[in-house]
């Protein structure tokens, strides 16, 4: 069995929607979902599909608390989704390509220090694209740098508001990242 962490900071939607997934797995099991934001929905979501839940400081996450956790649990990959904080080299290293991350632009657009969640589709919105998507990408040290493994563009020359494009955005998140992340995990 494939044990992974779910790390997040916020909503959890994106979180949700790979437990529901990875339910009825034999080889791949969510074990934890972790999150440095103690009151964050996530960690209630996870709790209610009985995920074992952890929250951690950006101290512990940096002291080696954090690696050392998830080396006890016997942690194999880790998802991140809607992570606002960087990840620390001793977690790059020890889990080496085995860190996926989700990104609601088409990188290397729109990304980078600042750019997560409304900002994003707030800084696409204030563009003239017409396009957005989302991209699934190895981490590194740096924000939305590592290699790309999957992207998917939509269409939003319709939209009105910021708030369009997210919807769009997050539907198709829902729908490719726990496929891509079967797909990395399983391969
Ligand atoms: C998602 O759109 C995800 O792509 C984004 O945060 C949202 C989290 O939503 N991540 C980033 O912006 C990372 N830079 P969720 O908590 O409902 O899954």
């Amino acid at each position: 069995m494939t044990r992974v962490a779910i790390l997040a900071s916020g909503n959890g939607s994106n979180a949700q929607a790979l437990i529901d997934h990875f339910k009825e797995d034999a080889e791949i099991d969510i074990t934890l979902v972790g999150s440095n934001r103690e009151n964050a929905a996530v960690l209630e979501k996870a709790s209610l599909s009985g995920v074992e839940t952890l929250f951690f400081s950006k101290d512990q996450m940096h002291s080696g608390d954090l690696l050392s956790n998830l080396k006890s649990n016997n942690i194999d990959w880790i998802l991140l989704s809607g992570f606002l904080l960087k990840i620390p080299s001793d977690l790059i290293e020890s889990f080496e390509g085995k860190i996926l991350n989700i990104h609601p632009s088409l990188l290397p657009k729109f990304g980078g220090k600042g750019m997560y969640g409304m900002n994003v589709h707030n800084a696409v919105f204030d563009s003239d694209e017409t396009e957005s998507g989302m991209t699934i990408h190895k981490v590194t040290e740096n924000y939305d740098e590592g290699d790309i493994v999957f992207q998917v563009k939509v269409d939003i020359s319709q939209c009105h508001t910021p708030e369009e494009i997210a919807s769009k955005v997050l539907a198709l998140e829902h729908h490719y990242y726990p496929r891509i992340a079967e797909a990395m995990i399983k391969s």
